[in-house]
Parts: structure tokens; sequence; C-alpha cells
């Protein structure tokens, strides 16, 4: 049974259930295209049979491989960008200790990440770091020519090899890359490190549930097999429904469809849960680099709350009326904290003693959410009864489907990211890249550098 549930009791004062059952027809073929492969990027489907087509023995080879990472590691540090990292940091961050790396008894390794940005002094802090820790490492891209994954690669490669010595760094080091193509590939094979391929029918957005995802999350100590099963049960259970009627990951990309045709052009998905943060961050690259795409699409923007609602609640609340909410709402938690009773009660919370910090939290949600309905913010909330890796296996696929239904009825292939090149082209040619001079020049001049 999916756990996964969708609440649109408060969107129906802004679009009527009929508006969005309106979306049958275009749910029908929207799902058509995914499983009979006839849309645009149909090669890039590879996502959707991909929970049931992994086997328990694969996952069990990429477990004991990461045992074994992990009795060698204080650090794992994971090197990719985008669909290399975002997913694994997603889940880890989701299933950690808030505070692991100060926690002394905490289970090593404590995971970080590179080559998701360019920046000297991350590096360099972390380098200081890994002088004193024992360290392995993941380089993770799909292309294996992605420039921030590469610079980061190059100079934590150097220093591992300083370290440990040329052979026993090898050991340190694991490849997920394509089965074919790209410099990484070639590198893993010249260095014979320990490789992992990325499926060419799965682009890096979607590839969590691959060894993109799967190596790093184990290595951080979480149980796959359970993140894979949940998923399981979501393309189970997508696949039989198929339609809008009761589904929730249809409704949920027919309802936003029906904002987006409204002229709610962001979605802000919420969390009150700090470990959700980054679930958000892949959501917003998921649906970001899905739907964006011929001046189309709806801009994915993210908050934490409540930290959130001291900052960008009085624009949700009264700013441009373009928005709408999806909350993603955990029914419990696992661990208990009551507010303690003061005799003194200075700060005036005694009304509220005894109570659970979850509790607190949950009437935070539901005020919140009357409050920005009221102030017109239409309000979709997706149900989870907890955080764990099933829950969270089945939530990756809900979104990923419902990515994939939304794009298709945009018109758009969901499954392509061709703006992402523009920046590329210009900073190679800054950069001095041979074969791009007359970008180059062209660029001096527009900067006037
Ligand atoms: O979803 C995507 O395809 C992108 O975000 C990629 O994951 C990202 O650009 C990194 O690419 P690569 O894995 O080829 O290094």
């Amino acid at each position: 049974m999916i756990q996964v549930k969708l609440e649109l009791n408060q969107l129906y004062g802004f679009i009527s259930k009929d508006e969005i059952l309106q979306y049958e027809r275009q749910i029908y073929n929207a799902y058509r295209k995914v499983y009979h492969k006839t849309g645009a990027g149909n090669d890039f489907l590879g996502w959707v049979e991909l929970p049931s087509q992994t086997s328990d023995n694969f996952l069990e080879q990429i477990q004991q491989h990461a045992t074994l990472l992990r009795a060698q590691s204080d650090i794992f540090v994971v090197v990719g960008i985008g669909g290399s990292y975002l997913g694994a940091r997603a889940v880890i961050e989701a299933l950690s200790n808030h505070f692991s790396q100060l926690s002394s008894d905490y289970p090593h390794p404590y995971i970080v990440y590179a080559g998701q940005n360019i920046s000297e002094d991350y590096l360099a802090d972390l380098l200081k770091i890994l002088d004193e820790k024992d360290y392995s490492m993941a380089v993770i891209s799909k292309s294996g020519t992605t420039t921030e994954p590469a610079i980061a690669f190059r100079i934590l490669r150097r220093h591992l090899e300083k370290k440990y010595g040329k052979e026993a760094a090898r050991q340190r080091i694991v490849a997920i890359t394509d089965q074919h193509r790209g410099a990484l590939k070639q590198l893993a094979d010249s260095e014979s490190y320990v490789s992992y391929v990325v499926p060419d029918d799965v682009g890096g957005r979607y590839s969590v549930l691959s060894p993109v995802g799967l190596l790093p999350i184990a290595v951080a100590g979480i149980d796959i097999q359970a993140l894979v099963e949940g998923a399981r049960k979501m393309e189970k259970y997508s696949r039989a429904a198929n339609n809008i009627h009761g589904n929730p990951i249809a409704m949920y990309a027919a309802a936003r469809h029906a904002l987006y045709q409204s002229g709610k052009t962001i979605e802000i998905l919420v969390n009150y849960e700090p470990r959700m943060q980054y679930m958000t961050e892949w959501f917003k690259q998921l649906f970001g680099e899905s739907e964006g795409k011929e001046h189309k699409g709806i801009f994915p923007a993210g908050v934490n709350f409540t930290t959130d609602l001291h900052s960008m609640g009085q624009y949700i609340q009264e700013g441009l009326r373009n928005i709408f909410e999806t909350v993603i709402s955990i029914e419990s938690s696992d661990q208990e904290l009551r507010i303690p009773q003061e005799e003194t009660d200075l700060d005036q919370l005694n009304y509220i003693a005894g109570k659970r910090l979850s509790e607190v939290n949950r009437m935070a949600e539901l005020g919140t959410i009357v409050a920005h309905v009221d102030g017109a913010v239409p309000n979709i909330r997706i149900l989870l009864p907890k955080i764990n890796a099933d829950v969270l296996g089945q939530l990756i696929y809900f979104f990923e489907m419902s990515c994939a239904l939304s794009g298709y009825m945009l018109n758009i292939n969901p499954f392509d990211q061709p703006g992402v090149e523009a920046y590329k082209t210009n900073m190679f040619a800054l950069l001095g890249k041979k074969g791009f001079e007359t970008k180059t020049a062209e660029l001096r001049k527009r900067l006037n550098i």
C-alpha cells in the first residue's frame, strides 16, 4: 500500500475538482507517452522501471561495497553536481541526525560534498579537514565531462594519492559514470577504479535510485533495500492506476497544471522539517530542469518553515499573487520532546506546557495554510506518515512520475536540458578553451574585459 497521500481541500476555493478532472484526457495521454514510450525524450525513460528492474542481488552488492568503504573512512566525499549529487544528499540528510558531525558515537563516515560549486574557499576548507581524516570518495558524472566535478576530482585525487600513495588511493575511489563514453569513463578504466554504470536511459535528475544515489546513500548507512522497495510500491501503484481518478500522482500533476493555466506560475515547496531541505533542492532541480523550457513552466521554489516564515512569510502572505504552495506534511516523528511547565511563566508558554513540539509545529503548519489561503495562495498538501527510507522511496517516485506527466501536459520534453549549455559555452570561451575563440572575443567586448 502506498503511504503518500494528496490533500486538495485548501485548493478548491481557487480551482474546483471538476476543473482538475477536466485534464483527465491529458493525463491519460501523458501516461501513454510514458508507458508506451511515444513522447519526446522517450530514450530517457529508464527511470520508470528502475526500481523493479534493480535486483536485490545488485542492492546487496552495493551494500557490501559500501560496508568496505565505511570501514576505511571517517569522511566520504561525494563529488558531483545537479542530478549527480542532489538525490543522494536529499535522502542522506532526510535520514541522518542533524548534528551527526558533532557526535562522537555516530556511525562513520560523515558524508561531505564536492564538485557542486567552483568555490576556492569551499574546496580549500575541505582539503584542510581531509588532511586530518581518513577518507574515500565517489566521483559521479554521467557525461563524465562536467567541469565542476572534474575540477574537484582532479584536486581531490591528487590529495588522496599524496596522502595514501597511488595504489592505496585507488582502493578509495569509486567512479559512477556512463558505460561507454566520457573522460571519467576513460580515467576510471585506465586507473582501474571500481566503477558503477549510470544507465544510458536514465537522466541525471531521475538517477537517484541508480548507483548515482544508492552507493552514497548506502555508505551513509541507510537501508537502500527499503528505499528501493518504497519506490517499487509507487511504481506498481502508478502503473495500475495510470489515470486521474483517485491517483495522487496524476491529481498532483493535473492540479498544478490547472493552477499554472490560471496564472499561478510559481510553486513553493514547503517543509516544516529541516531534514527535508535537500529534498526540496532535489525537487527544484527535477521540476525546474524538466519543465522550464520553450518559455513555459512553473518556477519551482522552496522554503523551510517555520524558519522562513520570518523572512519569506511576508511576501507569501501579501506579495504578488502568482504563487501557490505545496506543503510536505509529516504526520509523526519517532522522537518525543515536550515543553516543560515553569512556575514563573515569564515567557508565557505555560498554556502549551506538556505539549510535544511536533504538535506545536503541526498547529503552525495548519495556521499558516489557512493564513496563506486567506491571502489568496492556493494550497496543496502532500501527506507522509513519517520520514523513513520506504516513504522517501515512494515520494521520490511520486515526484518523478508527476514531473514527467506535468512536462508532457506542457507539451515539452521533460528529459532534456538544452538551456544548461549556454553558461558553459560562455565560461569555456572566457577561460580560453580551444575552439571557442570567436565567442571569447565577443564576450570580452560585451563584458569590457
Ligand atoms: O539532470 C541533469 O541531467 C543534470 O542536472 C546533470 O545531473 C548535471 O548537469 C551533472 O551532469 P553529469 O552527471 O553529466 O556530470
